[in-house]
């Protein structure tokens, strides 16, 4: 109380939070006069060291490699020490056990918490109060190495915080993992699912298995536009892709572990599988052995326009094959010892029924087991999956179609076709983590199609932000948290990963972090401003479609055969010049002020915006007959 009134004294509290800028945003946060400075010499007091360790070693790197000072910590009471990071011998019931106490006064800074994931957070949360060249990996200059005063109490609304990152289409090292995991944890994640298996790849090494990975974990190198490649053939050489050896998975999951981050493995059946069928071909319901090759790209669905979709080739484990079973039961034997989260997830989208439908041996479980239904089908898979799971001492966590025909009793859901699937379960007495496509699926554009990489829908920041997780219907009880996910078809390296994730990560960290009563778009814009030279200074990509004109062309209802424009920005107080003309616009030219009728004989729109005379976002140039045609005009 002393050292906190030692910055009181110097003003009253202040509520003006305007200049404090974390992501995500805390609980509470009381901002006074004066200031923090980093001593030279900067002391850490850690009292539980070895509990500790992750929290003193994360500070000891950022602050003496940026500031160049020297950092050393004791386990003493140390009244001058600089960091405090005390664990309450009296827990504090309001911070649960992720939760902190943190406070910056003239004299130090303290972080208190019941659990050592508290002090962690509470470091994250230091860490964003300093000046954004703390991110450097070298010595900076002339900067002023100080916080605000301030007095912050947090804790998160959802204790499943996750992000999903598809290791299957494209192979991510170790390394590249672990650099995923440094990145989350500055914003409090405490999950990363890993999707391990898929047709295009097996990633995870199973040694009673050991094809899975000689074989299924090889592909031939394409480089373009994922889905659209011949395919590959028969002998040319596969050596794109990779997997984790036992060793390499220990590793991650050690290294998540220390930074709070539990490991969720997905091993993705009995859709989804050609990775596993490729290696071990007696798996599927269909003869050719020949034809069954890893996925490099080539088209395997029909996706029908209604909805529902074929597989061109049998890529599903088949429910109907006594092999299978006992093939599950040592990849979960294994899986089971590798990763101690309580959940695996068994997968179960996007299974293509249409040789099942063909199987003599479907059609005889079919009668065996009077199953009416393809879905029945799966039903019947997905409850001996639960068992085999469950006989491993883990519980089962699995797309929402494992609901369909009958549900795996114990499951837990995600629910990624939009929040049906999760309010269903949920009213069923499941628990659920939210992860719709509508909000949380970070493969869609964050842009205009015309300024981003080809996917085949568009989710804007401002839309992942305005998530609710908990929906009015069902028992807030059953909503565990939520999760983003990242499928990476069309992520080649991890720059682009990167562009992808962020900023609307920070949206999702909000989502899920965050008390709902924060929820306020132009104040988190205005912090995700200001994080984003902290990640240039961290050299992390990310999109600044934010600032991006937003074109919504719809029908003329007054004239046949023709469109009009409307301009818009996420970011509120954002000017927009546009032209017909085919040239460049800039804050010379017609500002938008209202819905854009198209001259006849335009043939591009181009659009940029300004903020205070400058220019923000990127210029987009869309030709007006793609303008029509997102109109829903037909094709002339
Ligand atoms: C999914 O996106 N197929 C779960």
């Amino acid at each position: 109380m002393f050292l906190l009134s030692a910055c009181a004294i110097l003003n009253a509290f202040s509520q003006d939070q305007s200049s404090l800028v974390l992501i995500p945003a805390p609980v509470s946060q009381k901002m006074m006069t004066g200031h923090f400075i980093l001593p030279r010499s900067i002391v850490i007091e850690a009292r539980n060291a070895s509990s500790l360790e992750q929290s003193v070693q994360t500070l000891k790197t950022t602050l003496s490699r940026s500031t160049g000072y020297a950092v050393s910590v004791t386990s003493q009471a140390s009244p001058t020490a600089a960091i405090h990071l005390v664990i309450n011998s009296t827990p504090d019931p309001s911070l649960g056990t992720e939760g902190y106490f943190l406070t910056t006064t003239i004299k130090g800074v303290t972080i208190r918490a019941n659990q050592p994931a508290g002090i962690f957070y509470g470091v994250q949360t230091f860490l964003q109060l300093l000046p954004k060249e703390i991110e450097s990996t070298r010595p900076v200059k002339n900067i002023s190495w100080m916080t605000p005063c301030v007095a912050i109490t947090d804790y998160p609304r959802f204790s499943w915080r996750g992000l999903m990152l598809d290791v299957s289409r494209h192979f991510f090292t170790k390394q590249e993992v672990k650099a995923f995991i440094d990145q989350m944890v500055k914003y409090k994640f405490n999950l990363l699912h890993m999707h391990l298996t898929d047709d295009e790849g097996w990633r995870v090494e199973i040694k009673s298995l050991p094809r899975l990975t000689q074989v299924g974990a090889w592909s031939a190198t394409r480089v373009g536009t994922f889905g659209t490649f011949p395919a590959p053939p028969a002998n040319e050489v596969r050596d794109y892709g990779g997997f984790y050896t036992q060793e390499d998975i220990r590793e991650i999951v050690k290294y998540a572990r220390d930074r709070f981050v539990d490991i969720l493995p997905e091993v993705d059946i009995p859709g989804h599988s050609l990775a596993a069928i490729a290696s071990y071909p007696e798996l599927s319901c269909t003869d050719g052995a020949d034809q069954y090759k890893v996925r490099s790209g080539e088209k395997i669905m029909d996706w029908h326009k209604g909805g529902g979709f074929d597989a061109l080739i049998d890529n599903t484990l088949c429910p109907a094959n006594e092999k299978v079973y006992p093939f599950l039961d040592k990849v979960f034997t294994e899986l089971a010892d590798l990763f101690p989260f309580g959940y695996i997830h068994v997968g179960g989208d996007e299974c293509a029924k249409n040789f099942w439908a063909k199987s003599d041996a479907v059609k005889q479980l079919m009668d065996k087991e009077n199953l009416k239904t393809m879905e029945e089908v799966q039903s019947y898979f997905e409850k001996r999956v639960e068992k085999i799971v469950e006989s491993k001492g883990k519980k089962v966590i699995g797309w929402d179609e494992i609901l369909e025909g009958g549900h795996a009793p114990n499951a837990a859901v995600m629910s990624w076709r939009g929040v049906k699937g999760g309010i269903q379960a949920a009213k069923m007495g499941h628990s659920v983590v939210m992860s719709p496509t509508t909000f949380f699926y970070l493969d869609y554009m964050q842009g205009d199609a015309a300024t981003e990489p080809p996917v085949y829908a568009t989710l804007r920041l401002n839309k992942t932000y305005s998530y609710e997780p908990v929906p009015d219907s069902v028992d807030p009880k059953y909503i565990i948290g939520g999760q983003a996910n990242l499928w990476t078809e069309q992520v080649y390296n991890t720059r682009h990963m990167q562009y992808m994730l962020w900023p609307r990560s920070l949206a999702v960290a909000e989502v899920l972090w965050s008390q709902k009563s924060k929820k306020d778009w132009n104040n988190f814009a205005a912090r995700v401003e200001a994080a984003f030279p902290r990640m240039d200074v961290q050299q992390v990509k990310y999109s600044r479609a934010m600032f991006d004109a937003i074109i919504s062309p719809k029908k003329d209802y007054n004239a046949n055969d023709s469109i009009v424009v409307d301009l818009s920005t996420e970011v509120h107080g954002l000017d927009i010049y546009y032209s017909f003309d085919n040239s460049n616009p800039d804050n010379f030219y017609p500002k938008y002020t209202g819905t854009l009728n198209i001259p006849k004989d335009a043939s591009w729109l181009k659009v940029i915006t300004y903020r205070d005379g400058k220019p923000i976002g990127q210029q987009i140039n869309v030709p007006v007959a793609d303008l029509k045609r997102r109109a829903g005009l037909p094709d002339k």
